[in-house]
């Protein structure tokens, strides 16, 4: 190699902020390949957050002058502005987000820019973006699902007496009140902020400091940066800090089972909506048509969701696959975590805000809930009851019960609708005030437990929520 060829090429390697062991440059697909600007630049304000505290800090150890650190501070503001009017300038040889921010602030004040590196690493650094910007999301989503939930309460008050058909096997069971049928979809988002709010506590712990991976030789104060940065302390390890990615794949299992749940709702929600249920209507601005049938109006948000579900569950194994076979300490698979990271918390704040905003505006028919629970006997429990009151054995009320039912399914008529002298045939037991029993009121307002569905605990249920 003449001495002209080998200035040319370190001409060329200059570019790369680590480009000096290089002799050549990167084939132009394989920098293409290995960028992640594309995606992780959403981490920018992150970024720019994690630097002011890292250069702060250097500041504070004496690492940097106070010059220096103002020129960064403001150097970074100034980015930091460019970026949110859409004005910066990405470049995939740069890479990631990291080098970006950095080689365009030194671009802008000269040598300072090039100190801020000083004792990290973009391995805790990234390490660190994501951690700040997971956290935010995390109040983000908390934030959609308690919206949802006063959704929820506002329809479960209205309908605390409505009611309607429990099924098990999606067959009518009980008769329940549809005020308790919301509120149960309410505490399941219950346990799933609680889960996100635990999982938080491990998302919010610093891994600045870690440097590549074994820490670095500078006098560096981080307590002081975690304490800049909001998070609780230091990670103790910097092996760990820089290598696991387990607190993500925590968030994203907790996605999962807000999906599930979301997905389930869902599934109730178009068998709802269905000519042959027709409990509810969803108002037309959360519907679309079809178009080649003129008639359809479909219930394509909670489909979606339904849908959306897959994907998240299927992040959730990707992430785990991702880690599973990672030898300390950082590798480059982990840059495979940010897409699948960022699209569940895409997917879930785009689901609990169409369910959030939804929720609120559906319209009950109560007549028609009402007709499904008067078929299909749903009260014969109440009658096998009834008669352990006047002392059968559960096991011969509940034999009782279940010829009067063959009965009725012969004679076309509900339990309900039986005369007493009908009745009578399956046991003398049986008096008038029988029918307080199987009326479908009498049925939902004697289950008045904790937990249970009477209008009352409804009421209940939801008073000790609001002042939760
Ligand atoms: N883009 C990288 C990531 O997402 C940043 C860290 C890169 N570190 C490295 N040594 N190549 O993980």
């Amino acid at each position: 190699m003449s001495h002209n060829t080998n200035e040319t090429m370190k001409d060329q390697t200059d570019s790369k902020l680590w480009g000096g062991r290089f002799s050549e440059n990167t084939d132009a697909f394989v920098e293409a390949f290995t960028a992640s600007i594309n995606f992780d630049k959403r981490l920018y304000k992150h970024d720019i957050a994690g630097s002011q505290a890292h250069a702060k800090m250097l500041q504070k150890v004496g690492l940097l002058s106070t010059e220096e650190a103002q020129a960064i501070k403001k150097g970074l503001n100034e980015i930091l502005i460019e970026i949110e009017q859409g004005k910066m300038q990405w470049s995939i040889a740069l890479e990631d987000i990291h080098m970006n921010i950095e080689a365009k602030l030194t671009e802008r004040i000269g040598l300072a820019g090039k100190k801020l590196h000083t004792g990290r690493s973009r391995n805790d650094q990234i390490a660190t973006d994501i951690r700040l910007w997971l956290r935010e999301q995390i109040d983000h989503i908390c934030s959609e699902i308690q919206r949802l939930q006063q959704g929820l309460l506002i329809l479960a008050e209205q309908e605390a007496e409505t009611i309607l058909p429990g099924f098990t096997h999606l067959q009518v069971a009980q008769p329940i009140t549809f005020g308790h049928h919301l509120l149960a979809w309410y505490e399941m988002l219950v346990r799933d902020k609680e889960r996100l709010q635990d999982c938080r506590k491990r998302v919010n712990i610093m891994p600045l400091g870690a440097a590549a991976l074994a820490g670095t030789t500078y006098p560096i104060d981080r307590a002081y940066t975690a304490e800049l940065l909001g998070f609780e302390r230091p990670a103790n390890n910097s092996l760990d800090a820089v290598s696991d990615r387990d607190f993500a794949i925590e968030f994203t299992a907790a996605a999962t089972l807000i999906m599930t749940h979301l997905s389930r709702f869902s599934e109730e929600l178009v068998l709802w909506t269905s000519a042959q249920f027709n409990f509810i209507n969803l108002p037309d601005r959360f519907c679309t048509g079809s178009s080649i049938m003129p008639q359809k109006k479909n219930p394509d948000v909670p489909e979606l969701v339904r849908g959306k579900t897959g994907r998240v569950n299927g992040h959730l194994i990707s992430l785990l696959t991702l880690m599973k076979a990672q030898p300390l300490a950082y590798n480059k698979d982990n840059q495979e975590d940010k897409e699948p990271l960022f699209d569940t918390v895409d997917t879930l704040l785009g689901c609990l805000r169409a369910y959030a905003d939804m929720v609120p505006h559906i319209e009950v028919k109560p007549d028609n809930m009402r007709r499904a629970a008067m078929q299909g006997f749903s009260t014969a429990t109440d009658l096998a009851d009834y008669l352990v009151g006047k002392q059968l054995p559960f096991r011969d009320a509940h034999e009782v019960v279940g010829k009067a039912v063959a009965y009725g399914v012969e004679t076309s008529q509900d339990l309900s609708e039986m005369s007493l002298e009908e009745l009578q045939q399956f046991s003398d037991t049986i008096r008038a005030d029988v029918f307080e029993v199987l009326t479908l009121e009498g049925s939902v307002a004697a289950r008045n437990h904790l937990g249970g569905t009477a209008p009352e605990q409804v009421r209940t249920q939801i008073a000790a929520a609001r002042n939760q």
